[in-house]
């Protein structure tokens, strides 16, 4: 926390699933349904190492103890069937599935003056957004639909902090998962952890809860 006395963030790019609202349960169970359907082995742990990482990535690892490789139109539809799956989750998502320790903390950052930004790896990320009533808040919104290498390469942060028209070293990320906090130092940035990237001790700081944010930055 000593780094915290001297830094001083212009702008605050924020992970999506597991950061700001609790989708990464509802990645869990949709990818729980899929490997029961091929009787595959896939528990929590396992699902940490989804975090932050693409859908068809995501699928390779899903499907690592799969006795047969599969043909990249299987992998295809096997990755639609998982998406269809969420979404049909995402869709029961309101606003009442924004946190309040998250909505506080927003709000308190900007009226401090932050840019605030979205770098996430979901290409459902404009669909969630709508749906927790957080269409249009944030300054930026970095996505699975606008990069070509999903996390840990920066590129989902560098292209937000372009898009907040500020330099790397002014941004501080916001992650639960390892891959992203990698991310982020890979991309010149600190990262503020929470969740299972916190427990891992992978961040900058290591926080118990996003209200912890309002401590670390000024
Ligand atoms: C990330 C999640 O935010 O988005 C990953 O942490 C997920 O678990 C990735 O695989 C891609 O999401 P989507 O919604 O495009 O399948
Ligand atoms: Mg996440």
């Amino acid at each position: 926390m000593v780094k915290a006395q001297t830094m001083q963030y212009q702008g605050i790019i924020f992970d999506l699933d597991g950061v700001i609202c609790f989708t990464d349960e509802y990645h869990y169970q949709a990818w729980k349904r899929l490997a029961d359907e091929l009787g595959v082995a896939f528990d929590r742990e396992k699902n940490n190492r989804l975090r932050g990482v693409s859908r068809m990535a995501s699928l390779d690892i899903v499907l690592e103890d799969y006795p047969e490789p599969l043909a990249e139109a299987e992998k295809l539809a096997l990755a639609e069937q998982k998406n269809e799956t969420y979404k049909s989750l995402l869709a029961t998502m309101t606003p009442a599935d924004l946190p309040e320790d998250v909505k506080a903390t927003l709000l308190a950052l900007r009226a401090r003056g932050l840019r605030l930004a979205i770098g996430s790896s979901s290409k459902n990320t404009p669909f969630i957004l709508r749906q927790i009533g957080l269409d249009g808040f944030f300054d930026a919104v970095s996505d699975g639909n606008n990069i070509s290498k999903s996390k840990p390469d920066p590129e989902v942060f560098l292209k937000a902090a372009q898009m907040l028209g500020l330099e790397p070293e002014q941004c501080l990320v916001v992650e639960d998962a390892v891959a992203g906090a990698e991310a982020a130092h890979r991309g010149g940035m600190d990262a503020a952890c929470v969740g299972d990237a916190s427990q891992a001790k992978a961040g900058t700081y290591n926080l118990s809860s996003i209200t912890e944010l309002l401590n670390v930055v000024k």
